[in-house]
């Protein structure tokens, strides 16, 4: 075959299969079997590995399989990515209207009606047909580059049917079966599950190996064209046909309305067939229909005007409350859990739910053995919603507080009194040190993640950990004795310890557990005080004079610090040779121009840590070495990419000239 017929031929295959992906992911309708669908990928792969001088980044071929990505830039959108109002009755939705009419001076507006997909929010941009960059909401400002992760999605195509440079946006999501299934599957894997499709859907489009993107079956909707002037388009129901007339996938449901009414009747609708679909959605987007109004309504810095949700109530599940357990917290808060008859709520099988504090179960009356209703706070979070008295058989048994803690059987009392929890006040409760050691291990706190909630509880009760620098002072021998965990994961963890050492001050803040101080105060704090010893003697005044630290915040570190317990756990953190400062390399461009790599384990350093001191001194850190990398930095158990660096004859580094580096 000639070159211009092999060509000829490939651009063939990629219509006839874009055409089929079109059939089967958009249209669900298709029109040729698996097998021969399969005949004509494989037969396409096989010629654009043959001629990779014909290979496109837009082929349909790119959709299977996949690689690495290094990480995701961020892009600016080209208009803001907005959200949306909520309305949650018809009351409300009937002012929405309201309001509208009189912004625009008219006495009937008409509506377009789409459900409102329960998924991330994605911005495509296609040039001349072809998809070039895919966009995360991000802040709405500026979103991620998720392109190549995008590209794996099957409805969306890398062509659209017409050539224009375009930017549509929409939803991706993941669909019910395939969220129950992969929530399965992680369960085997001993990973938590994922609490909706939502969370589901983002977290796989944060992968950084797109072929896992390939493989679990990611969907989408497109609602939404940037500057639909552009091509003629004068109301949203057009956008929505011109969606599909690109080969977009379009959501069936939506309608057009001529007044509240119908948008009010169709919401009702939805609301009893929304259990049947594919998908969650919690609302109707109700939108403006005609494009020449959105000026004159205009937006605020969140939401447009000619937009809003309206939601669904929350989906309710009815199961028997067969216990009350009283949870200790961090802080010493005893709450309240109900245990429940396991059942199904959204995708999710619920055993246990919020009571929230004694003041709500006395309001609500909620007895052991009583029938309630559950629903999602937020979508995430279970809750006991009301008690079904009907059902009653007065057996059912009241609920009393306990009047000494669960756990150590220490007092129980307020701290102040308009408090409505209840809290052990024994300091020496072991539960509160659990709860904390589970945040001072955590990720936002010094990342020691092979100790986990289970290990953490161990050490505790053997008590070999009696407070949080106890950490910092395990050995081998107590790892092997409690943990019954192999030689190599000791050494992981022991490695882990070390390198938290290091950990950058606002998380050690964090992980100190003062009351009042969550990840943002933290950072506040971080910013201001250098190292520890300055923020331990940090005045009311000058902890008040930060903007975003009120009093009640001040006093409560100022009380913290002088906890004759807290110096002990300073000291001893100092001792086990925990950085207690600020280790923020002062900007500079010592490092500007210069291209480094890492391979293998750091000693002293998280990777993202080391990325982060050398960017912060006008560096740059790759992930493949070539011969424009200047540095490589070599940690232990190296991998090829020494050998290449050895090759091209590239600088080689150890840890410590690289340590030399950077405080040179
Ligand atoms: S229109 C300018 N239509 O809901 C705002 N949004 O709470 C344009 N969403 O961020 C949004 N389905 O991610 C619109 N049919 C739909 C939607 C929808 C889901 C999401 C979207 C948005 C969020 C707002």
């Amino acid at each position: 075959m000639k070159k211009e017929e092999i060509k000829n031929e490939i651009e063939r295959l990629r219509k006839e299969i874009e055409y089929h992906n079109y059939r089967y992911y958009v249209l669900a309708d298709p029109v040729i079997s698996d097998e021969e669908y399969d005949k004509l990928m494989k037969k396409l792969i096989e010629l654009e590995k043959k001629y990779p001088e014909f290979s496109s980044p837009n082929s349909p071929s790119q959709k299977v399989g996949g690689g690495l990505i290094s990480g995701f830039k961020t892009i600016p959108h080209t208009i803001p990515m907005l959200s949306l109002d909520n309305t949650y009755n018809e009351d409300e939705i009937k002012e929405f209207d309201a309001r509208v009419k009189k912004l625009l001076n008219k006495t009937e507006v008409e509506y377009v009606c789409e459900l409102k997909i329960d998924g991330v929010s994605v911005a495509l941009r296609y040039e001349n047909g072809n998809l070039q960059t895919a966009l995360s909401r991000g802040n709405g400002i500026e979103g991620d580059d998720i392109t190549e992760n995008v590209k794996k999605i099957k409805s969306i195509p890398l062509r659209l049917f017409k050539p224009l440079t375009i930017e549509v946006r929409g939803e991706i999501y993941m669909p019910v079966k395939e969220f129950e299934r992969y929530n399965i599957q992680r369960e085997e894997e001993g990973l938590p599950p994922f609490a909706n499709p939502r969370n589901a859907a983002a977290g796989t489009l944060r992968q950084l190996d797109s072929s896992i993107v390939a493989k679990r079956n990611l969907d989408s909707f497109l609602y939404y064209i940037v500057e639909p002037e552009k091509y003629n388009l004068k109301t949203q129901w057009e956008a929505l046909q011109f969606l599909k007339e690109l080969g977009l996938k379009v959501n069936p449901y939506s309608k057009l309305c001529t007044n509240i009414d119908c948008v009010i009747k169709y919401w009702k609708e939805m609301t009893n067939k929304r259990t049947d679909l594919d998908y969650w959605t919690d609302g109707v987007v109700v939108k403006v229909n005609n494009f020449e109004y959105y000026k004159t309504l205009g937006e605020t810095a969140k939401a447009p005007r000619w937009a809003i949700a309206f939601k669904f109530p929350a989906i309710k599940a009815k199961t028997k409350l067969i216990d009350i357990e009283f949870n200790v917290g961090r802080t010493g808060t005893i709450t309240p859990v109900a245990i429940l008859e396991p059942v199904n709520l959204e995708g999710t099988i619920v055993k246990r739910a919020s009571l929230h504090n004694f003041d709500y179960i006395k309001e609500k009356d909620i007895r052991i053995g009583d029938y309630v209703y559950i629903e999602k706070a937020g979508g995430i979070i279970p809750q006991v919603v009301n008690v079904i008295k009907e059902l009653r058989s007065g057996k059912e048994k009241e609920v009393t507080p306990p009047d000494k803690c669960p756990v150590c059987g220490g007092p129980v009392g307020k701290l102040t009194e308009s408090e409505v929890a209840i809290r052990c006040l024994n300091p020496h409760c072991l539960q509160k040190l659990k709860r904390h050691l589970e945040i001072f291990v955590s990720r936002s706190a010094f990342d020691i993640s092979g100790i986990g909630e289970k290990l953490v509880d161990k050490f505790v009760d053997a008590r070999i950990i009696s407070d949080i620098a106890d950490i910092f002072y395990l050995t081998p021998f107590d790892l092997a004795q409690i943990s019954g965990v192999g030689q190599k994961t000791i050494a992981n963890i022991l490695s882990q310890i070390n390198k938290a050492k290091n950990t950058p001050f606002h998380k050690v803040i964090v992980g100190l557990g003062i009351p009042l101080v969550g990840e943002k105060t933290a950072k506040l704090l971080a910013e201001n005080f250098e190292d520890i010893d300055k923020l331990a003697n940090a005045t009311f005044e000058e902890l008040t004079s930060i903007e975003g630290i009120g009093p009640e915040v001040a006093n409560s570190i100022i009380t913290y610090f002088k906890n004759e317990k807290t110096k002990e756990i300073i000291k001893k953190l100092k001792k086990a040779g925990v950085v207690l400062k600020t280790q923020r390399v002062e900007k500079s461009d010592k490092l500007k121009g210069l291209t480094f790599v890492i391979t293998g384990t750091l000693k002293n350093y998280k990777r993202e840590e080391a990325k982060e001191i050398i960017e912060q001194l006008g560096g740059k850190v790759t992930n493949t070495v070539t011969s424009k990398t200047d540095y490589l930095i070599v940690g232990e158990n190296p991998g090829s990419k020494l050998t290449k660096a050895k090759n091209l004859g590239i600088k080689i580094i150890s840890e410590k000239e690289f340590e030399k580096l950077i405080k040179s």
